[in-house]
């Protein structure tokens, strides 16, 4: 199976893109404090997309009525920002931000303290982006999928963590999503081979207990089973010959 691969200008176009998904998620990170609501975060990306003459990509995406997903303590991901849902002293949020500028996507995630964090909340955000790092690090062409998860989740695994099985990275460009799914588990050697080209998400989902998560009734948010926390970290790349470029650093 071949997965669609990027020439010159629009590479050039998801360069831009991808800055764009990272000032907006910079800029919401300094904002960050105990008191706001995760619907005031939605506004602030809405006016600092619309600064770049972006769009952001989530909002309306299959539904979704929020402009980023606002994932507070144990919500992995999909966190629908509200009005009524304010962040506390000692919670983690992780920010989900994807911009859609000239066609083409950037799709970026962070997990943010707001004020002190529990030796938990340090231990579970430090392990997501490590994670991260070790899975930006397997990327290269000819690598495979399977490559990639199994360096996220050994790293996991090996500070007692584990990561999340239901959803998984992807492919990105014209669309938000494109194949291929990227997930963050895999066997070495096995899988899809990634090709110099090709954009994907390394975006791990790192759970301080149990992977499995349950869907709250409003349909999106995916909350952590056993109610303990999870963190994300998320960069778009673009696979090289040699590895690959974040397109996405801030
Ligand atoms: N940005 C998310 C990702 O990393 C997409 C969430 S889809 C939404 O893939 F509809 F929930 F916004
Ligand atoms: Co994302
Ligand atoms: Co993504």
């Amino acid at each position: 199976m071949s997965f669609s691969r990027l020439h010159r200008g629009q590479i050039e176009k998801m360069r831009a893109a991808g800055q764009v998904a990272a000032a907006t998620l910079a800029r919401v990170g300094v904002a960050l404090r105990p008191g706001m609501s995760t619907a005031a975060i939605d506004a602030l990306v809405r006016a600092d997309t619309a600064r770049f003459g972006a769009r952001p990509s989530q909002l309306g995406y299959h539904g979704f009525p929020g402009a980023v997903c606002t994932s507070r303590n144990d919500v992995a991901c999909h966190g629908v920002p509200r009005e009524d849902e304010r962040l506390e002293p000692g919670d983690i949020v992780s920010v989900d931000v994807t911009s859609e500028l000239d066609g083409y996507h950037g799709d970026t995630c962070a997990t943010f303290f707001v004020g002190e964090p529990s030796a938990e909340a340090r231990h579970v955000v430090d392990v997501a982006r490590r994670c991260r790092d070790a899975g930006i690090a397997a990327v290269r062409d000819g690598a495979r999928l399977g490559d990639v998860g199994f360096a996220m989740h050994q790293l996991a695994r090996s500070e007692g963590c584990d990561v999340v099985r239901v959803v998984g990275g992807h492919g990105i460009g014209r669309r938000m999503h494109e194949p291929p799914h990227v997930p963050f588990f895999g066997e070495p050697g096995v899988g899809a081979r990634l090709r110099a080209g090709m954009a994907i998400t390394i975006e791990p989902i790192v759970t301080l207990g149990a992977p499995a998560l349950v869907e709250d009734a409003d349909g999106w948010t995916l909350r952590t089973e056993d109610g303990r926390l999870a963190a994300q970290f998320e960069h778009t790349v673009l696979v090289t010959r040699a590895g690959c470029e974040i397109l996405t650093r801030c």
